[in-house]
Parts: structure tokens; C-alpha cells; sequence
């Protein structure tokens, strides 16, 4: 039986493996797939497993999408152009980095017909996902990007990738169609993100990587202001299943079965 994983830390919000593991079943696959919270000192021998056969794929959540970079041998161009690593797989005996965070995004953009041509982006969030979101956008013809991190050299850093990045000091608004929190910020019930809603006015999109919870602060807030609001749940589901096309060479199906099986429990 073939074993997946993935790894992160914190880990117990991921419900990678309970998706994984539907599509598995429900497209006859001997496998399993499993979650494992790690350190960064663990990455080394969880690779190593990839390179023996004892594991055959590795999904790559927070904090990891960086760090797991020097412990490959190859990048696709996706994973090379941000950075970010979320799906590794062993091919001719080398260990390949990939991003389907990109791919994840746009498809989740198009699932509710956003165009985003044109369009002003605010980011919020400088960590493992903002350059994949980035590059999404970027790539489907976002006219302006600003971003804002608590942290301001990490956004100054993303700025040397991409020269035309707007950054803003992190607790200042910018008029923007579509708000996007790449931050943690969230994934715990207290979290709430500092941000001026009344600046930014309302008939915006205001979309959250996070999908579990499904409602953060920053999404019922918004919905206060007449925004409408959209979680990372379709993003992650297509992300997921991009993966699951890698590995096993079947794409698996996200119908509203899947969607449900992501809700909040
Ligand atoms: P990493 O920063 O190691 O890549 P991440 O989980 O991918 O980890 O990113 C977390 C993001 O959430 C970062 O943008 C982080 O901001 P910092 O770069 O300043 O750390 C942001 N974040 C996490 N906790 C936060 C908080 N309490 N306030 C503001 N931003 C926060």
C-alpha cells in the first residue's frame, strides 16, 4: 500500500488527509494517506523516506513551503518562480518540488466566475502562500498588487521578485476589488486582522485562504460591510486535486460531496 502525507505545523486543521483519502477510495486506489506534524530538522528524514520508496508523496503546509526547498533535486518552473513548494514526488529517481497553490487559486477564481482582468488586489500576508496567490494573479492579468505583512522586510523581499508590488505598512488600507488574507490569521477562533472595512467600501471580494474555520472574522466582517465573501475551501479543494492528478494519474472529482466533506466539523 502506497502512503502519502502531509506535513506542516500546526497540522490538525488540515483536512488534506480526509479528502485524500475519499478520492482514494472512491477511485479504488491501494493507498493511504496520512498527516504529521513536524520540526524543521524532522524535513531531512521525511525526504529521505520519498527517496527510499517507504513514502510515495508528500504534501507541504505553514510553515514548510520554503523550507523544504534546499532538501530536493528539482523544481517545476511553478515552484521555482514563488518559491513555494506544496507537492513532492519522486520521478526518475528524483526527489521534484511542485506548487498547485497557483493552479488552486485560479481555479477557485473561475469556479465563481471573478474576473479578475483589470482588477486592484490587496494582499495580506508576506508567508508560504503570498507569492503563489501572486503569481496566480498575476498571471491572469491583475492590473495593481498591493500587499501589507506584520513583518515588512518579508513583503520587501517579495518586492525584489516582483518589482511592481506595492507594499503598504501592515494596518493601512488600500482601494482594492479583491482583499485576500494570506496570513494565518484565523485559523484560531480570537484571531482577527486589524483593517479599516469602512475604508474600503463595500461590493468587494473579499477572499481567505483559510478554509477551516469556514467563516473567519475577517469574512463575517466583511459580509457586515456588504462584501461578498468567499473561503479557500474551493481553492484547497482544487489545489488537493491537482496533487492527487500527480501522483496517481486519475483526476479525482470535487462535486458537492467533496465541498461537504470539507465543512467545518
Ligand atoms: P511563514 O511566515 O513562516 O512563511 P506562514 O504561516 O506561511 O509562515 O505565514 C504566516 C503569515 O501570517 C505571515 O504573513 C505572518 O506575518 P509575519 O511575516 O509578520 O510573521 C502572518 N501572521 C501570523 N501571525 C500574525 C499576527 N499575529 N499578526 C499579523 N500577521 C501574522
Amino acid at each position: 500500500m502506497k502512503k502519502y502525507l502531509v506535513i506542516g505545523n500546526p497540522i490538525e486543521h488540515s483536512l488534506s488527509p480526509k479528502l485524500h483519502n475519499y478520492w482514494i477510495k472512491e477511485n479504488n486506489i491501494d493507498a493511504i494517506y496520512d498527516k504529521k506534524s513536524i520540526k524543521e530538522e524532522d524535513i531531512k528524514e521525511i525526504i529521505s523516506k520519498l527517496k527510499n520508496d517507504n513514502i510515495s508523496g508528500i504534501n507541504v503546509t505553514v510553515p514548510f513551503k520554503k523550507k523544504v526547498i534546499p532538501f530536493l533535486n528539482e523544481l517545476t518552473t511553478l515552484a521555482q518562480e514563488t518559491d513555494s513548494v506544496n507537492t513532492i514526488y519522486k520521478k526518475e529517481n528524483k526527489i521534484i518540488g511542485d506548487n498547485t497553490d497557483i493552479g488552486g487559486f485560479e481555479h477557485a477564481l473561475k469556479h465563481i466566475n471573478y474576473n479578475v482582468r483589470g482588477k486592484k488586489a490587496f494582499i495580506l500576508g508576506a508567508g508560504g502562500v503570498a507569492p503563489s496567490i501572486i503569481y496566480a494573479l498575476k498571471k491572469i492579468g491583475i492590473s495593481k498588487i498591493t500587499l501589507s505583512n506584520r513583518t515588512k522586510e518579508k513583503a520587501e523581499f517579495l518586492k525584489n521578485k516582483y518589482p511592481d508590488l506595492n507594499v503598504i505598512n501592515w494596518g493601512e488600507t488600500s482601494n482594492s476589488d479583491i482583499i485576500i488574507n494570506a496570513t494565518s490569521l484565523g485559523l484560531k477562533e480570537n484571531d482577527e486582522i486589524k483593517l479599516d472595512y469602512s475604508k474600503i467600501g463595500k461590493n468587494k471580494l473579499f477572499y481567505d485562504i483559510i478554509y477551516n474555520p469556514g467563516k473567519t472574522k475577517f469574512l463575517i466582517k466583511a459580509k457586515k460591510f456588504n462584501n461578498k465573501i468567499e473561503n479557500g475551501k474551493y481553492m484547497f479543494a482544487c489545489q488537493a486535486q491537482l496533487a492527487f492528478q500527480i501522483w496517481h494519474n486519475v483526476k479525482p472529482i470535487i462535486n458537492e460531496k467533496v465541498l461537504e466533506l470539507l465543512e467545518n466539523d
